[in-house]
C-alpha cells in the first residue's frame, strides 16, 4: 500500500493497524523542505520501505467535478499528517482548498530536489508520474531513484495527456533492468494487470477500485476488490497459457498497427 502525504489517517496510525503489511510512503516535497524532512523521517521510522515522490502536482489541475461538486473535505475527517505545517496558507485553508486549487508541492520542483531527497533518506526513491521514457532516462543520472511508477494521477491532472498502457512500453524501454517500473491508471480487470505485466510493469496499483470498494462494504469491500482483481488475474495467465509471472510476455499484447496490416 502507498500511504498518501494526505490520507485522513496518520503515518503511525497505519502502520500501527498493519503490522505485517509492505507499505510505502508517498510524499509531496513542499516548500517548507524541514517539514517535508520530518515527514520523511516519521516514515522511516514507522517501517515504510520506499518514499514514492509524486512530481506530476507542482500545481493542482483543473478539476471540473470537484468545483461543480464543490468538493471540500467532511468536516469529520482532517489530514493528520500536515498538522503543524506553517504555509503561507493556514492548514486548515490547505486542506480546504487541495479539492479544487492550492498545491501541496513546491511548484518549483526539480531534479535538485530528488537529490536534496536521497541526501536526507536511505529510503529507496520511486518517481510516481513520469509520462515519458525522456524523464525517465534522466532518473537513470539521479542515484536515490530505485523506481518508477508510470501515472497520470488516474487523469485527474491534465486533459489529454497519454494513457499510462501507452507510455509504458518506452519507459521500460529507457531504463532496461536498471530501474524498476509500475504503472496505475484505469487497472479495472485482471486482464489489465496482465497487459501490463506483459508490456513490462513490475507490479500494478489501483486508486479508486480501492475507494469503490470501501465505500460498497468497508474493509471487506477493499479485498473482495482485491480477490476479484487476483482471480481474473489467475484466470487471464491460464488461458493465455502462462504458468507462472515469468511466463507473461510481450507477444501477449498487440496494438492498433497490427490491425491495420490485416
Ligand atoms: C480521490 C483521489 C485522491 C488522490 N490523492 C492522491 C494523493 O494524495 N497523492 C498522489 O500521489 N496521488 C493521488 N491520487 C492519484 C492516485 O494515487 C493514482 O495515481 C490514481 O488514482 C490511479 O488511477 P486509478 O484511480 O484509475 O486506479 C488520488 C486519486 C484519487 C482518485
Amino acid at each position: 500500500m502507498i500511504v498518501s502525504t494526505y490520507g485522513t489517517t496518520s503515518i503511525e496510525d497505519i502502520s500501527t493497524a498493519s503490522p505485517g503489511g509492505l507499505k510505502w510512503f508517498q510524499l509531496y516535497i513542499m516548500p517548507d523542505r524541514q517539514f517535508t524532512q520530518r515527514l520523511v523521517q516519521r516514515a522511516e521510522t514507522a517501517g515504510y520501505k520506499a518514499l514514492v515522490v509524486t512530481v506530476d502536482l507542482p500545481v493542482v489541475g483543473k478539476r471540473y467535478p470537484d468545483l461543480t461538486n464543490r468538493f471540500q473535505l467532511p468536516p469529520h475527517l482532517s489530514v493528520p499528517n500536515l498538522q503543524g505545517l506553517e504555509s503561507s496558507a493556514s492548514q486548515s485553508k490547505d486542506e480546504r482548498d487541495y479539492g479544487g486549487g492550492a498545491s501541496p508541492e513546491d511548484p518549483a520542483l526539480s531534479w535538485k530536489d530528488i537529490d536534496w531527497l536521497s541526501s536526507i533518506t536511505n529510503l529507496p526513491i520511486i518517481l510516481k508520474g513520469i509520462l515519458t521514457a525522456e524523464d525517465a532516462g534522466i532518473a537513470l543520472d539521479h542515484p536515490g531513484v530505485k523506481g518508477i511508477l508510470v501515472s497520470n494521477h488516474g487523469g485527474r491532472q491534465l486533459d489529454g495527456v497519454p494513457a499510462t498502457i501507452e507510455v509504458l512500453p518506452e519507459i521500460v524501454a529507457a531504463v532496461g533492468e536498471r530501474l524498476e517500473v509500475y504503472l496505475d491508471g484505469g487497472v479495472r480487470t485482471g486482464t489489465d494487470v496482465l497487459k501490463a505485466l506483459a508490456l513490462g510493469a513490475r507490479a500494478v496499483f489501483v486508486g479508486r477500485p480501492a475507494i469503490w470498494g470501501l465505500a460498497y462494504n468497508g474493509e471487506d469491500g477493499v479485498a473482495e476488490v482485491m480477490t476479484i482483481l487476483r482471480s481474473e488475474l489467475d484466470l487471464a495467465m491460464t488461458l493465455s497459457g502462462c504458468r507462472s509471472l515469468a511466463e507473461i510476455n510481450r507477444s501477449l499484447v498487440v496494438g492498433e498497427e497490427y490491425y491495420s496490416k490485416l
